[in-house]
């Protein structure tokens, strides 16, 4: 039994910090762990200039503690407003990696989204041009379809679509949560790639419904059958590089969550490199979680891997029932339980 993984720093591709009081909460716990993140821009009112990514950078670099080193590779939110020209600037700014699409409504602060994807072909087009990458919230928003369909049509209807038309675009389908995704992820082209969050692969939906309604497990994309989280976890362990590491961590006070209508997102930071090494440690595949977590991200974006590296030991570590969300309540994946690996 391996007790002792010592693995070259791995990077987040896909994490939400917030602002304020909650960032400088949040951004320690990630920054213990990974040496970089590409961060969302789905603030209120969204990171849509590189002049606001610029400043929302600046502002996730001052949380970060003394002796940390930690990058927070920035994003612009797509909106029906965003101009080719725009896009030029981002492609051409070093802080900024990629662009975001949510379709509009599709999720926690997605009202700016887009509702027509075609309209923004031309933008798109631009992003194919400059060489920046696409990242997609992949649902329908469509309230006729079935809220566990909402993955699947979305491939149909619109990523393959973009695929044929963009044959030059990097995209990434983030959070995938379904078999349809990895599959049609699997057979795309390699401009085509996906993050798996720790909690797709921890859990499956029943989770949601342990004994009662638990707020805590709700996340979009919803967390989906057995069958579809045995296939993200064949996908995550195969070492097949187009699928890597990418929390989707989403903090929202207790009180957001604990409510009539409860927000979507589940805060996964703190202990996400335990988390997945359970996963890749139950799959017997731990010596895959490296390329997983540390290699492939970096080279979809055409990065270099990090250098140095991060410890983890399996020790079961208790998780607290609450943490502090700046003057909020937070509640982590996992409150009360334990963690069975501890990152030294
Ligand atoms: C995210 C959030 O809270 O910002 N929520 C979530 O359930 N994952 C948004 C998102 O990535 O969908
Ligand atoms: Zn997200």
């Amino acid at each position: 039994m391996t007790d002792e993984l010592i693995l070259t720093r791995p990077d987040d591709w896909h994490l939400h910090v917030r602002e304020g009081a909650l960032l400088r909460c949040v951004v320690p716990d990630t920054a213990r762990q990974f040496a970089r993140a590409i961060i969302m821009p789905n603030l209120k009112p969204p990171v849509a200039t590189v002049e606001r990514a610029l400043s929302y950078r600046d502002e996730i670099l001052q949380a970060v503690p003394e002796g940390m080193h930690f990058t927070p590779l920035m994003t612009l939110y797509l909106t029906e407003q965003t101009t080719p020209e725009e896009i030029k600037k981002a492609a051409e700014c070093e802080h900024v990696y990629a662009v975001k699409l949510y379709p509009a409504g599709a999720t926690t602060n997605a009202a700016s989204g887009v509702r027509n994807i075609k309209e923004v072909y031309p933008v798109i087009e631009a992003m194919e041009k400059y060489d920046l990458p696409l990242l997609m919230h992949g649902e329908v928003v469509d309230t006729e379809i079935d809220v566990f369909d909402r993955e699947a049509v979305f491939i149909e209807r619109h990523l393959e679509p973009l695929v044929q038309h963009f044959p030059g675009l990097r995209m990434v389908m983030e959070h995938i949560t379904t078999q349809t995704a990895v599959e049609f992820v699997r057979s795309a082209p390699d401009t085509l790639a996906a993050t798996i969050t720790a909690h797709h692969l921890l859990l499956n939906r029943n989770a949601m419904f342990e004994g009662g309604i638990r707020p805590h497990h709700y996340c979009l994309p919803l967390i989906k059958r057995e069958t579809h989280r045995q296939a993200l976890v064949a996908a995550a362990t195969s070492g097949h590089p187009k699928f890597f590491l990418g929390t989707d961590s989403a903090p929202h006070p207790k009180g957001a969550k604990e409510a009539e209508c409860g927000c979507a997102g589940i805060y996964t930071a703190k202990d996400a490199m335990a988390f997945y090494a359970e996963v890749f440690d139950a799959a017997g595949c731990l010596d895959r979680l490296e390329g997983f977590a540390s290699f492939y991200g970096a080279d979809f974006y055409g990065l270099p891997r990090n250098t140095d590296t991060i410890r983890l030991i399996r020790e079961s570590v208790s998780v607290p029932e609450t943490i502090d969300f700046g003057g909020e309540i937070g509640v982590p994946l996992r409150a009360g339980g334990e963690v069975h690996w501890k990152v030294a």
